[in-house]
């Protein structure tokens, strides 16, 4: 199927910024890894796959719609050196991540792309759902200080 005028640019921009979330992810689950901090890499690898699964989507609908996904262009990928650092930096990236989407929501809205809009539109619900979450991690923190929540992220997921 043919996509509508500047269909394939905005999902491009999507899966830039969602290979990009990837990698950010990957390496700041696999310090909080390093660092003993089992439970926050468990999650933040979650995280990392869910964006997986985001790129993969879009990829397959870029090609459905008979373009090339763009698999060359990356964003800065930005590494932070604490947990409050990391936490903040990829708050950033989804909330970066909402505004592409929702501009793409917007577009294709215009054009009348309304298959693409509903898998914009689903995606929005996992930006919110990450967003949420590191936002009460954030909140957490100030609540009980960071040390006491460091020392709960040593423990398995379950105990
Ligand atoms: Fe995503
Ligand atoms: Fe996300």
């Amino acid at each position: 199927m043919k996509a509508k005028e500047g269909v394939i640019d905005l999902l491009n921009k999507v899966l830039t910024a969602d290979l990009t979330a990837i990698n950010q992810y990957f390496v700041h689950a696999k310090m909080c890894d390093n660092w003993g901090y089992d439970r926050l890499h468990q999650k933040v690898r979650e995280r990392s796959l869910d964006e997986m699964k985001d790129a993969e989507e879009l990829i397959e609908h870029i090609l459905y719609l008979e373009g090339v996904p763009n698999m060359q262009r990356l964003g800065t990928v930005n590494v932070g050196e604490t947990v409050p650092e990391q936490l903040k930096l990829d708050l950033k990236s989804e909330q970066e991540m909402l505004r592409i989407v929702s501009e793409g929501v917007a577009h294709c809205t215009k054009v009348g792309d309304f298959t693409t809009r509903h898998m914009l539109e689903d995606m929005v619900k996992d930006v919110d759902k990450h967003i949420d979450w590191i936002e009460t991690q954030l909140e957490t923190i100030k609540q009980v200080g960071l040390e006491n929540y460091l020392s709960e992220q040593i423990k398995k997921e379950g105990s």
